[in-house]
């Protein structure tokens, strides 16, 4: 008889919440209305994705079910139990045991440059600023020419300050709610023209 596949889910998060509450900046995964209002905010006709802090994999599995294909996948996570995890439930996709600050080499490496968007789940309201601009950075220089990169917080002002969006000639949007995820939250898209 087959093993069963371990789902990794709400206690593994949790368990590396103990051990770094910074970078996790959550205490459980994304929960179904938030992935949606997430995946929503795709471009018709997106095909090749780079997620940003994949976590337990709640948004690689939507990304999946809404016709990415794995190959056209870059998932990049920093925790490095989770990205074991990661790599196991994701075969097909690469998943890359990295830090966004360094996404353009990783792109470069992997044939991601020019990538149709990116989906975060990053904690960029715990990064100090010279962070979020070095990851901002890194992820503009991926995406493709009007690409974006969709980020939730769990407040209804952007995560990203008005300043350091101007100094990098960012746009940005409300792109939904899900005001029963836990806690509320909130999806912003960012643009670079
Ligand atoms: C709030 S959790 C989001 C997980 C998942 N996307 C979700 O919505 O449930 C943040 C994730 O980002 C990862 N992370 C934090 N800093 C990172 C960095 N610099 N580069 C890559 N991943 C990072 C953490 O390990 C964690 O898995």
């Amino acid at each position: 008889m087959p093993a069963q596949r371990q789902v990794p889910g709400a206690w593994t998060f949790f368990r590396q919440w103990l051990r770094n509450p910074r970078a996790m900046a959550a205490l459980s995964p994304s929960g179904r209305q938030l992935t949606q209002a997430m995946i929503a905010q795709l471009p018709a006709g997106t095909q090749r994705v780079v997620e940003l802090g994949a976590g337990t994999g709640v948004f690689t599995r939507a990304l999946l079910a809404q016709g990415i294909r794995a190959r056209d996948l870059l998932v990049v996570e920093l925790n490095e139990e989770l990205h074991g995890l990661l790599q196991a439930e994701f075969p097909e996709a690469r998943v890359v045991h990295g830090n966004a600050c360094d996404l353009a080499a990783i792109a470069a490496r992997t044939g991601f440059e020019g990538a149709d968007a990116a989906i975060s789940g990053l904690g960029f309201l715990a990064m100090p600023r010279e962070v979020q601009k070095g990851i901002l950075s890194a992820v503009f220089s991926v995406l493709g020419p009007g690409r974006p990169l969709i980020q939730f917080t769990y407040g209804p002002a952007g995560p990203i300050p008005r300043d350091l969006l101007d100094e990098l000639g960012l746009s940005v949007r409300r792109g939904g709610i899900a005001p029963i995820n836990l806690p509320p939250a909130f999806v912003f898209v960012y643009t670079r023209d």
